[in-house]
């Protein structure tokens, strides 16, 4: 975010990071990285500046090794990790059959704060997913059934086609989940939280879990 100063009758955009941030300490942090997470994640739903607070890039390794990235939606997380939810014949789907494990990373601009979360990822339950499926907009249930997701597309015609065939073979019924959509909920092994600070000496923790399965927070140099 960039803010205009008036400075020697001049009009300058500038960063309110340069005056603004406040130093993340250790000893602000809560023990519970959940916690610590759901802190700064309720603090970015209030920001009037983001649009999508629950953006997140979902990092995955392809069956071919390289890497791979796309945002999704965050629409849950709690003690047992975070979920998303998207189809999983696409090509993130294919990656995470053959390699479950990912990243998630956020960046909150207005608030020059990154959280980065890698762990091992597993599909949610049926009854979870079908719950999430239930309360999605009509259209959206719709689309995932048209959505043939990474797959080639010759032309919007046929996607458009596809949604008529699918609100004809729905009407007047509720859009059952299709088989090929559900969620997946990564549970981390390590979350880092990172707070922009002037001349890039920015302040960056990391919560890892040791061999008794207890949180420990260590300072990373940025
Ligand atoms: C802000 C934003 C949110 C998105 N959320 C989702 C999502 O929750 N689930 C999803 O499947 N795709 C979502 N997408 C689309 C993905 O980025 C991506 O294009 C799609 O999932 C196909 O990715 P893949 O071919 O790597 O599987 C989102 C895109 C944007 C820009």
């Amino acid at each position: 975010m960039k803010i205009a100063l008036i400075k020697n009758g001049l009009l300058m955009l500038t960063r309110p990071w340069l005056w603004s941030v406040r130093p993340l300490c250790e000893q602000d942090l809560n023990p519970d990285p959940f916690a610590q997470f759901e802190r700064w994640f309720r603090r970015a739903r209030r920001s009037l500046s983001l649009e999508f607070p629950e953006a997140m890039c979902l990092s995955t390794v392809r069956p071919d090794g390289f890497p791979d990235g796309r945002l999704v939606l965050l629409k849950g997380f709690d003690h047992n990790g975070f979920v998303f939810y998207t189809n999983t014949l696409s090509s993130k789907g294919r990656s995470l059959a053959e390699q479950p494990k990912a990243a998630l990373t956020m960046y909150w601009e207005p608030l020059q704060r990154q959280v980065r979360i890698r762990g091992t990822v597993q599909t949610v339950t049926a009854d979870e997913a079908d719950a999430y499926f239930a309360s999605r907009h009509r259209s959206s249930c719709i689309g995932a059934w048209a959505s043939l997701q990474s797959e080639p597309l010759r032309e919007r015609a046929e996607l458009e086609k596809r949604v008529l065939e699918f609100k004809q073979r729905f009407k007047g019924q509720p859009v059952p989940r299709p088989p090929h959509w559900s969620g997946y909920r990564l549970k981390p092994d390590e979350i880092e939280f990172w707070q922009l600070r002037a001349s890039r000496l920015h302040d960056r923790f990391v919560y890892t879990k040791n061999e008794q399965e207890k949180w420990q927070i260590q300072r990373l140099y940025p």
